[in-house]
């Protein structure tokens, strides 16, 4: 029986198992929307358009954010595993599909905080209850910020007003993206996904619209998720952000995103995105506002303490490796 230790494992094998470890990242209506191509001495992430929102995320800002989150999960493991490698965002301009390439793999010692976090991926999932009246440690939120920050952006913990005009906010969008068919057929799409391994099953969907002050995204159809009676009093809205408003920090804004849920994860503290506020054009300026113009908006976080008396959702399935990983440069093949 092999007893090598990680540290002796060929770095194709550490590439591989990367690319794979990342199919647990979130992504906007488990759309996974990424490609992993594992070359001899180099990983390559592309974005997977044939999955993107054409009609809610035309510009693909929600496709890169969470091609960012997988981006982060596959850097994470290899870190677990003792390597360390240089990363190129959007290095080529006439092939902008390709998102990132790691490459110049060095060894390194195998990251203890890394191992952790990868432990989390395979916990970390979205849980659309209403959390409990438990309020979020701060310096839970601190860690969670510093998270985000390490990864190049920040995160902006909103007040009680800010709270509401976010409410305001999501309470638009949701509108706004209710009236439109385009918008209701994608969502219908994407939740009737079944035995696919891409899209939001009934079980992860709230069986009806949770109490809370900001309303969580509307998915057109109730779902079989109990929800209970709770609120979300205790919960703390923040607003992932940076200086840009381009693919190349909406990759690392999903790296943030990554970063800080999984952090999340690790103590305790459960996550929601709310992205539809980003998704409309009008409360994406609101959302500006928020930050007294001094920065763009990525992404809305719910965070709370989740109901602990009660059991969450299960996990959302995932596509298979073999459809989101080609390691076929590896057997000599054309890929
Ligand atoms: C960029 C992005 C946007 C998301 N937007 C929302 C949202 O508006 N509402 C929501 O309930 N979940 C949202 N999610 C969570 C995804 O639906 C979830 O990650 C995906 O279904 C996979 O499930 P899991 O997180 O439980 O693994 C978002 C996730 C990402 C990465």
């Amino acid at each position: 029986m092999s007893q090598e230790s990680p540290t002796d494992r060929p770095l194709t094998t550490a590439l591989a198992e990367a690319a794979a470890t990342a199919g647990h990242a979130p992504s906007v209506h488990n759309t996974q929307p990424w490609q992993w191509r594992v070359l001899p001495d180099a990983l390559e992430l592309r974005a997977a358009r044939s999955r993107q929102l054409a009609a809610t995320d035309p510009e693909g800002r929600l496709l890169t954010l969470s091609c960012g989150t997988a981006l982060h999960h596959a850097r994470t493991a290899l870190a677990a595993e003792g390597w360390t490698p240089v990363v190129e965002r959007l290095p080529d301009p006439d092939d902008p599909q390709l998102l990132a390439r790691l490459t110049g793999l060095h060894r390194t010692d195998p990251d203890p905080a890394a191992m952790r976090l990868v432990q989390c991926m395979q916990v970390r999932h979205t849980d659309r209850r209403p959390v409990s009246d438990e309020p979020v440690p701060t310096t839970a939120v601190k860690e969670i910020a510093e998270a985000a920050v390490a990864e190049g952006s920040r995160l902006q913990i909103l007040d009680g007003d800010q709270v509401l005009e976010l409410a305001a906010a999501a309470a638009h969008a949701g509108t706004v993206e209710a009236e439109d068919p385009q918008l209701r057929e994608e969502l219908a799409y994407w939740t009737s996904r079944a035995g696919t391994g891409t899209g939001l099953p009934s079980d992860v969907l709230p069986e009806q619209a949770p109490q809370t002050t900001v309303p969580a995204r509307d998915f057109g159809r109730p779902g079989t998720l109990p929800i209970g009676a709770g609120h979300d009093r205790a919960a703390v809205y923040a607003l992932l952000y940076g200086d840009e408003d381009e693919p190349d920090s909406w990759l690392r804004a999903g790296e943030a995103l990554s970063a800080a849920w999984l952090t999340a994860t690790r103590l305790g503290v459960s996550v929601v995105p709310l992205s539809g506020v980003v998704e409309v054009e009008g409360t994406r300026q609101t959302l500006r506002g928020l930050l007294a113009g001094l920065g763009h908006p990525y992404i809305v976080l719910r965070l709370g303490i989740a109901d602990p008396a009660h059991a969450g959702p299960p996990h959302t399935p995932r596509l298979a490796t073999e459809q989101v990983v080609d390691t076929s440069a590896l057997r000599g093949e054309h890929g």
